[in-house]
């Protein structure tokens, strides 16, 4: 086993002093790796990845360790850096709807230019040969040229993850990458996410909401209650009773969603 990509250690939030939406989670995922994080509505999972890149400041004493360079409390130079390595897909995609797929894959690119360049698009050929390629490897060979508004879901969602890619990162977190698309949308999502984990060493985080789903492509899972991970193991491990504990709900009720 190689050294883990992602570490992190006492990791806690409080919000404006008040709700601790995190308390001193704790764990770590390694290259190849698909672990999802599952727990009810409030548990702290969307929290858990706006710290993992940084989109809110933990508290004092926390560590986010991604490819052996601590992330809390480092200068915005460096913090630039740290998001270029962190591929980001999200519920609703994030994509410009008045852009085509093909520009929507480019702006992954955005990072690594200067504000000049990126404000007038200059892309390098080499960046949009790749964005292309990334688009001929998720099924939207035809769709390159399509305004993302005029894509379904599950396109859309390609697209992003294609973004996601195109920067290449050493780390995907996708946050309900899965929530807005029907069963056989996020299959293919889902697979194309095991495939990203497994053929190109490009571990995910993946918070899921559909035990099922986390149960069937997951190498790893993090079950989170009340801001803590009370769970972290295998998908053979996670049995009822501990999926009736991090829902605090019946087995029943939580698989008939
Ligand atoms: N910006 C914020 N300011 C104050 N409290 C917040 C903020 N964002 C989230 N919280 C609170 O922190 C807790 C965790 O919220 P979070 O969004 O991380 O949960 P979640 O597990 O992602 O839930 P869901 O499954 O509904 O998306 C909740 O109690 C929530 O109300
Ligand atoms: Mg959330």
């Amino acid at each position: 086993m190689g050294k883990n990509t992602l570490e992190i250690k006492n990791l806690s939030k409080t919000y404006k002093g008040q709700t601790e939406a995190l308390k001193d989670v704790s764990f770590s995922v390694s290259r190849g790796e698909l672990v999802s994080v599952i727990g009810e509505s409030g548990a702290g999972k969307s929290t858990l990845f706006r710290c993992i890149n940084q989109m809110i400041e933990p508290n004092a004493g926390s560590s986010i360790v991604v490819e052996q360079n601590e992330t809390i409390g480092i200068s915005k130079k460096k913090l630039r850096n740290v998001r270029k390595q962190i591929g980001m897909v999200f519920q609703h995609y994030n994509l410009v709807y008045r852009l085509t797929a093909l520009e929507n894959v480019l702006h992954g690119r955005l990072g690594y230019y200067s504000t000049l360049r990126s404000a007038l698009s200059l892309y390098t050929e080499e960046d949009v040969k790749r964005a292309m390629e990334l688009l001929d490897m998720f099924g939207l060979s035809e769709r390159k040229f399509f305004k993302c508004s005029n894509l379904s879901g599950g396109q859309k969602q390609r697209v992003g993850i294609a973004r996601a890619l195109i920067q290449n990162p050493k780390l995907i977190l996708c946050d309900e990458p899965i929530a807005s698309l029907d069963p056989q949308a996020s299959k293919v999502i889902m697979d194309y996410l095991k495939a990203i984990s497994k053929s190109m060493g490009i571990p995910c985080l993946v918070n899921l909401h559909q035990v099922e789903v986390a149960l069937n492509y997951s190498d790893r899972i993090i079950g989170m209650k009340d801001g803590e991970v009370v769970f972290n193991g295998s998908p053979i491990q996670l049995t009822k009773d501990k999926i009736a504990y991090i829902y605090g709900a019946q087995i029943d009720e939580i698989l008939a969603c």
